[in-house]
């Protein structure tokens, strides 16, 4: 190991030393906590084989902006969520996240006291051909899957045979399961997942059942500081809503964008520069100005998982107060 990779090793001593006392932390625990802890991955053997490189804040803040990630606007799931980068920002009350590797958990779970984190392999929740409670269950599914593992799967996207694939096309497929019709997917994945031969399959498997919303490239320093350069891009799907088949969908527009400056350079010097603003308000100009997205989100009703919808008094129920929306809960009086 390098200096860098030493003064690495010692912050993640510290954090973890600092949750294995096994208390509730203070705030500012906590965010020493956040601040030190970054992840096994390249630090020691084993962590590249457990692909623990976490998300750096200004990429995780970019995703959530790019689906609109509002507060109250329905459940998060992040099924490899590490130490919970992916629940900074947003009500954790909404979050629900799978890691296996105990280290990572027991970072998320000091961390995000308030979210519900299961120490787990993401795939036992989804079973082939039972369903499971995590079905359609979520508004929104984020992440960074572990990339390059090759694992035993028996799925929809290997036809119910138990099959062994890499890693990140089981996650896909886990987005893909557990996010509601309507909903966003925005995973980092790794650029061969986009372009290489091989992934032609897994490509055409989401194409017929997500719109791609956006893929944007990200330069190869973004995970400098979990010490790899992998060539990584965002990839932005949604599912489709209900009633709309591949068979229905035509030519649509779809977002691209290369980010060349995330805000450090090869060896970790800040530039002082990042693409990913521009990027972003460039993508939700896009988005405002093309019909074919508006047209299809869907109502943004309360997640009925978490929350009870508002019922409105019978008295309150006048045509000025019946907007398209609000149909729901007058129904829900009259019953
Ligand atoms: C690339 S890291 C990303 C972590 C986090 N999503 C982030 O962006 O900071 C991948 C994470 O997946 C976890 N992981 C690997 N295999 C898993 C599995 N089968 N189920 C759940 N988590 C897994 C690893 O321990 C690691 O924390």
């Amino acid at each position: 190991m390098g200096r860098k990779e030493w003064a690495r090793q010692d912050d993640r001593e510290r954090a973890l030393a600092l949750v294995r006392e096994g208390r509730p932390l203070t705030a500012e625990e906590i965010t020493v906590v956040k601040q030190c802890y970054s992840g096994i991955g390249g630090l020691v053997a084993s962590g590249w084989g457990g692909g623990s490189f976490f998300t750096p804040p200004t990429v995780v803040s970019f995703v959530q902006e790019l689906v609109q990630l509002r507060e109250n606007s329905g459940a998060i799931l992040e099924a490899s969520c590490g130490s919970g980068s992916f629940f900074e920002n947003v009500d954790p009350r909404r979050c629900t996240g799978i890691e296996q590797s105990v280290e990572s958990y027991t970072i998320a779970r000091a961390c995000y006291p308030e979210a519900r984190i299961i120490r787990s392999e993401a795939e036992q929740f989804f079973p082939y051909g039972k369903g499971g409670e995590f079905d359609g269950a979520f508004q929104y599914v984020l992440g960074n899957p572990p990339f390059g593992l090759k694992k035993r799967w028996q799925g929809e996207m290997t036809a119910g045979r138990e099959q062994t694939i890499l890693s990140e096309w089981i996650f896909l497929e886990i987005a893909f399961r557990a996010v509601k019709p309507g909903g966003a997917i925005a995973m980092i994945v790794p650029d061969g997942l986009l372009a290489n031969r091989a992934s032609h399959y897994l490509r055409k498997w989401l194409m017929g059942r997500c719109f791609i919303r956006a893929v944007i490239s990200l330069p190869t320093e973004t995970f400098y500081h979990a010490s790899t350069s992998v060539k990584t891009s965002v990839l932005y799907l949604q599912r489709f809503p209900v009633g709309v088949t591949k068979e229905m969908v035509g030519d649509y527009r779809i977002f691209m964008a290369i980010v060349e400056d995330i805000g450090w350079d090869s060896r970790g010097r800040a530039t002082g520069k990042c693409d990913l603003k521009k990027v972003l308000d460039t993508y939700l100009a896009f988005r405002d100005g093309n019909e074919d997205i508006v047209d299809l989100v869907q109502p943004e009703f309360p997640d009925p998982t978490t929350e009870p919808l508002p019922v409105l008094p019978l008295e309150e129920a006048t045509p000025a107060n019946v907007e398209p929306q609000n149909k729901c809960f007058i129904q829900m009086a009259l019953f």
